[in-house]
């Protein structure tokens, strides 16, 4: 009896797993490997790492905490400019001192160029700032600073892995204000087993520099590469633990790259900076709406602009769509920068009514130039497109289309309408056709000379085209 009871004892404390799974996608922990991550749904993301250790006897008891009051005064948090206004914007007005960064993006988007004119710019601008390369050789840290025409920039280097040397230095180091880790995947704490760029690596390494940076006061910019599904794999797990998570993502094919706020302890999050790729970094754009529209060529049936908005920043775009008969089979909805339900929604409703039928042929719509819409404003100017498209006829030449369009067919207001209207009088366009004004107040001086077409609804716009 006292023998089995011993025999028991002994494999219960065999059977605590040394092991375990993690999928290296979202960061969940089974027991057992599978082909497909039960929470995220991906597959070939389950891995085995190494147990974290399991926390020991308490070193010392807790501390009394001292209770505050909610009522008092909170001074907004000290920021510093970066000095590149597309990234201070997405920021949320400058970088906040002793917050963490996480800028994500696939590998060879324009990262490490991004973060290294960030830190030379705020370098020449006289702060301390530290850029350490988990990827690259100091020699060739230098070569791009080099070629980008920032070698002159006061601005101190490391080539290191070692988030314990790292940290040393980040210890001693006085008045820093930035450093910039590139990229968190590269970085590996010695006391923890598993491999650099592992859910347990990333975690561990993150938090320790994330830790550091609170307790030094200086901002941290973690780089974080991201699968080509979309979604940040290992550094997904440091988006609870980081003050801002940025997105830096464009389409190879195009030289512009979008940087795109997911999340902001200190700021919108819904703004986005725009940047040229040119063979000297990257440059900002100040006026996205012309490169949209650059290569628009107008009295094209299919083509209409969409007078959008990218956080408080209105954006033109070319809105694109083609109709071909279908021989048979079901008809295909291929949709780029755009939601497929979305252009379902407005088929359905052009079809139903507005007696424009067009569900038996392939529907393919396109945002020029590779944006992503996520506003439902886009749904006036993805209909002018595809009316356009039915018909063979050119939308107005000179007009740029907004919004939101209901399952009866009515035409809802959006936000920000004089915005709009004004970034599309900047850029030349003299009609608008938009939903109908609630307030009549008085319009932009910009904008006084557009003809604003209202609509109320989708069949009225329809007419425009078969009329
Ligand atoms: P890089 O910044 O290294 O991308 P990431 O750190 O995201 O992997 O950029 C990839 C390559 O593109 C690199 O060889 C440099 C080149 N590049 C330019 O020539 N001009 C630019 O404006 C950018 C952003 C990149
Ligand atoms: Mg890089």
């Amino acid at each position: 009896m006292s023998q089995s009871r011993h025999l028991l004892t002994n494999c219960c404390i065999m059977a605590k797993p040394t092991t375990r799974f993690v999928c290296q996608s979202c960061g969940a922990v089974t027991a057992k490997w599978a082909g497909r991550c039960e929470t995220c749904g991906e597959w070939n993301t389950v891995a085995e790492e190494p147990a974290e250790a399991r926390p020991g006897p308490a070193a010392r008891p807790g501390r009394k905490l001292a209770l505050e009051p909610l009522t008092g005064t909170a001074a907004p948090p000290p920021r510093r400019l970066v000095g590149i206004g597309e990234l201070d914007r997405v920021l949320g007005g400058g970088l906040v001192a002793a917050s963490a960064v996480l800028v994500g993006g696939d590998p060879g988007i324009g990262k490490s160029t991004l973060l290294l004119q960030a830190a030379a710019s705020m370098a020449r601008a006289g702060s301390r700032v530290l850029y350490v390369s988990g990827e690259e050789a100091v020699d060739q840290i230098r070569l791009r600073a080099r070629r980008l025409g920032l070698a002159d920039a006061p601005l101190s280097l490391a080539a290191s892995i070692n988030v314990r040397d790292i940290a040393a230095v980040l210890e001693s180091e006085r008045d820093l204000s930035l450093v910039v880790i590139d990229s968190i995947q590269t970085m590996w704490l010695d006391n923890i087993e598993s491999a650099p760029g592992t859910v347990t690596q990333v975690r561990a390494s993150g938090f320790e520099l994330i830790r550091i940076a609170k307790q030094r006061g200086f901002s941290l910019f973690l780089v974080g590469h991201v699968t080509k599904e979309g979604t940040l794999a290992g550094p997904r797990v440091l988006e609870h633990m980081v003050d801002a998570v940025l997105h830096f993502e464009g389409d190879r094919g195009h030289q512009f790259r979008i940087l795109r706020g997911t999340k902001n302890r200190f700021g919108a999050t819904d703004e986005i900076g725009v940047f040229e790729m040119t063979d000297r970094g990257l440059a900002e754009v100040a006026n996205p709406s012309a490169l949209f529209l650059a290569e628009r060529r107008g009295h094209i049936a299919g083509s209409a602009v969409f007078a959008g908005l990218e956080g408080s920043r209105p954006v033109l775009l070319e809105i694109q769509a083609l109709l071909s008969a279908n021989p048979g089979g079901s008809p295909r909805r291929s949709v780029v920068g755009w939601d497929g339900g979305r252009l379902s929604m407005l088929l359905a409703v052009l079809d139903a009514r507005c007696d424009l039928k067009l569900s038996a042929l392939d529907v393919y719509l396109n945002v020029a130039g590779g944006l992503r819409i996520t506003e439902p404003a886009a749904d006036l100017a993805v209909a002018a497109a595809l009316a356009s498209a039915a018909t063979g006829r050119p939308t107005h030449a000179g007009a740029v289309y907004f919004g939101e369009v209901g399952l009866s067919g009515e035409v809802r207001q959006v936000a920000q309408a004089d915005a709009r209207l004004k970034e599309a009088a900047k850029l030349g366009f003299e009609r608008a056709v938009l939903p109908r004004r609630v307030a009549r107040g008085n319009r932009a001086p910009a904008t006084e000379g557009m003809v604003l077409d209202e609509i109320g609804h989708l069949a009225d716009l329809v007419k425009q085209f078969t009329g």
